[in-house]
């Protein structure tokens, strides 16, 4: 009986070191990248949020500019800065969060994909009945990946609505869990770091052709999971 008591809690104990060296870990590689997004609406405010609250900076951009994404700025505080799209497109990490409907004309105007890694939330869905659309047995992110040659595309922050997102993602005893998709290996493992580092934990579902699980009208929408540790 003792012995097992004493098992359980080596256990854990290795367990939460290991968090903590992977989250250190991750946190030291994401200090030396940039972070952007092209799209300043509810997913890029919720995911700004916690990377102004991990310490990085981010550069966020939207459509119209102005004042509206002033007040954005204002309300994340001084790590969050108002970019253009080219200053956003010098980041090595960008939040690509914009409707689908506006996906194909946003990434025509972009011929500089350097290997950044662009981070697909989009969910390709009929507004505002909310249907998945026909995508002809491509995944919304390979479709994405097509448009946008040269970037290192992944996959996720979609599967939960963008009030969980905001929220803090250490809960219970665990992290709330995010679903990633990726083909190249180093933008996964830099994803899996980033997930780790603003608290969440990332469950990596395969390349871009497997990520139709994860993506709108997929059994994982909406679908909100704690890890415990
Ligand atoms: N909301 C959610 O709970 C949720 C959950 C999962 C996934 N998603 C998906 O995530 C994406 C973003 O959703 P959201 O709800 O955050 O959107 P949103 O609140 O409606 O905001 C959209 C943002 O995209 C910007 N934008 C639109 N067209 C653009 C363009 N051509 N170039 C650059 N920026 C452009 C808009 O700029 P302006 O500010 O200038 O209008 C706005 O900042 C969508 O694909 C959505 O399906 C949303």
């Amino acid at each position: 009986m003792i012995e097992k008591t004493v098992n359980t809690k080596t256990d854990e104990t290795s367990t939460w070191a290991n968090y903590y060296q992977k989250l250190l870990k991750a946190k030291h590689i994401l200090n030396m990248k940039k972070i952007g997004t092209i799209g300043a609406g509810r997913i890029a405010k919720a995911f700004a949020k916690h990377v102004v609250k991990m310490g990085n900076e981010i550069i966020l951009s939207n459509k119209t500019g102005g004042g509206r994404l002033d007040d954005i700025i204002k309300n994340l505080g001084p790590l969050a800065k108002a970019g253009s799209l080219e200053q956003v497109l010098q980041c090595d990490i960008i939040l690509f969060s914009i409707p689908w409907k506006e996906v194909k004309e946003a990434l025509s105007k972009i011929n500089s994909w350097r290997g950044q890694i662009l981070i697909d939330t989009t969910n390709a869905a009929t507004f505002p009945d909310f249907k998945p659309l026909d995508l002809g047995g491509k995944t919304s992110s390979q479709l994405v990946a097509e448009l946008a040659p040269g970037a290192k595309v992944v996959k996720a922050f979609n599967t939960i609505e963008s009030t969980l997102l905001a929220l803090d993602p250490r809960q219970g005893g665990g992290n709330r869990v995010l679903f990633f998709s990726a083909d190249d290996l180093h933008a996964r493992q830099t994803l899996e770091d980033l997930i780790t580092s603003l608290g969440f934990a990332g469950v990596y579902l395969g390349g871009l052709s497997e990520s139709a699980i994860q993506q709108f009208g997929g059994p994982l929408i909406t679908r909100n999971f704690i890890l415990l540790n």
